[in-house]
């Protein structure tokens, strides 16, 4: 169904600075479909032209724009899913196409866009706000996650641009600057398993610790002492404003730095949280630094999704034993995620001790 209804027609380079003026006023009319013509969209609104030339008289604007009176297309009932949300903007040979899945982190959307729908992404962003009255924000993955700090570019879509956001898992709140530090809310469920398994009076040393979830999980309902280590100074701020929110029943030392390099700054442990996929191997020699006959290893690997058990027991086997330590006993296998097709990230639990001759 057709309705007629005053609109703003701008060019798309300009869209999202008009959107988010409409939004802060609460008047974008969210039944109407946006138009999309060639150069510009039209965004459809729930006031008249004469007010909606007030609310622009008062932001200085450098782009030529339309008030008109538009031909919209009604959306036919509210979306219950993002597919519902947008399929009819979209042409039908890519509805295969649209994400089913995102990561929502504290009042964040994070979504990875095919690049064969990235023409639509102001469609996505619109109608993942609509879609999600606690979101402030949408981003897109813009790259993969790289480098030694683990983070990736991400592009602002719509609705605030922010980067920090309160992440809450399991009653945890975390800190997390999506722009500057590495986070995944897909771990939320291993960070509570492994604090599950630590005992008072312990001593966990977290040697790629990001923002702090394990350490700050492990601390939330356990007299413990947990050492938080990363390279990202960054990561390691979000992770002071964590503490400094949550009631901790243990005690957080975070240290800034290579692991390598401060590793002497180390006491002996009970528990080493070794989570840095794909490169954990290379740190074993660090981990045999702070280790005592009987501590216990969570090493973290991506791995085939076959014969991953023996893939890891292989890795970490060989790593310690150029060491001179070995494994003493596997205590539990756990199959994370899927990481990639064909791929997992799943962590070895171990006790470990010296080479028996
Ligand atoms: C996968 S992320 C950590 C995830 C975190 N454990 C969690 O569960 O959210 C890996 C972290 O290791 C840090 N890192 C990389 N190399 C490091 C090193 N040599 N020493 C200390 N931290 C390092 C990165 O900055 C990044 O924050």
């Amino acid at each position: 169904m057709k309705i007629k209804s005053c609109g703003i027609q701008v060019p798309y380079s300009s869209a999202e600075f008009i959107l988010n003026i409409l939004r802060k006023h609460r008047i974008i009319n969210l039944e109407l479909e946006f138009i999309r013509k060639e150069k510009a969209i039209v965004i459809p609104v729930l006031i008249s032209i004469e007010e909606l030339k007030k609310v622009l008289e008062s932001v200085a604007i450098e782009f030529k724009y339309i008030l008109d009176s538009f031909c919209f297309v009604k959306k036919e009932k509210q979306p219950n899913n993002l597919f519902e949300a947008v399929n009819e903007s979209i042409p039908e040979n890519l509805h295969d196409r649209i994400p089913k899945a995102f990561d929502i982190i504290g009042d964040i959307v994070i979504i990875d866009i095919p690049e064969d729908l990235l023409t639509y992404k102001l469609e996505l962003g619109e109608a993942l706000l609509t879609l999600f009255p606690s979101i402030n924000s949408v981003y897109r993955k813009a790259s993969a996650v790289s480098g030694e700090l683990r983070i990736r570019e991400i592009e602002h879509l719509s609705g605030k641009m922010k980067c920090e956001t309160i992440h809450i898992e399991h009653g945890v709140k975390i800190a997390v600057n999506i722009c500057n530090s590495y986070f995944s809310p897909r771990l939320g469920h291993e960070h509570k398993r492994i604090a599950d398994l630590v005992k008072e009076g312990e001593i966990v040393i977290d040697l790629f610790t990001g923002v702090g979830s394990f350490p700050l999980h492990i601390t939330k309902y356990n007299i413990c002492t947990v050492h938080a280590i990363d390279i990202n100074k960054e990561a390691l701020i979000s992770l002071e404003k964590s503490v400094a929110i949550n009631n901790l029943k243990g005690m957080i030392i975070p240290t800034h730095g290579d692991c390598r390099l401060v590793v002497d700054t180390l006491p002996k442990a009970d528990k080493i949280i070794m989570n840095l996929p794909g490169k954990a191997h290379d740190y074993i020699d660090v981990a045999c630094k702070i280790a005592k006959p009987g501590t216990i290893i969570y090493f973290y690997q991506f791995v085939s999704d076959t014969d991953s058990l023996k893939e890891m027991e292989k890795i970490l086997t060989d790593k310690l034993s150029k060491q001179d330590w070995q494994i003493k006993e596997i205590i539990s296998f756990e199959k994370i995620r899927e990481s990639a097709p064909r791929e997992i990230h799943a962590c070895l639990e171990v006790a470990v001790i010296p080479q028996q001759k």
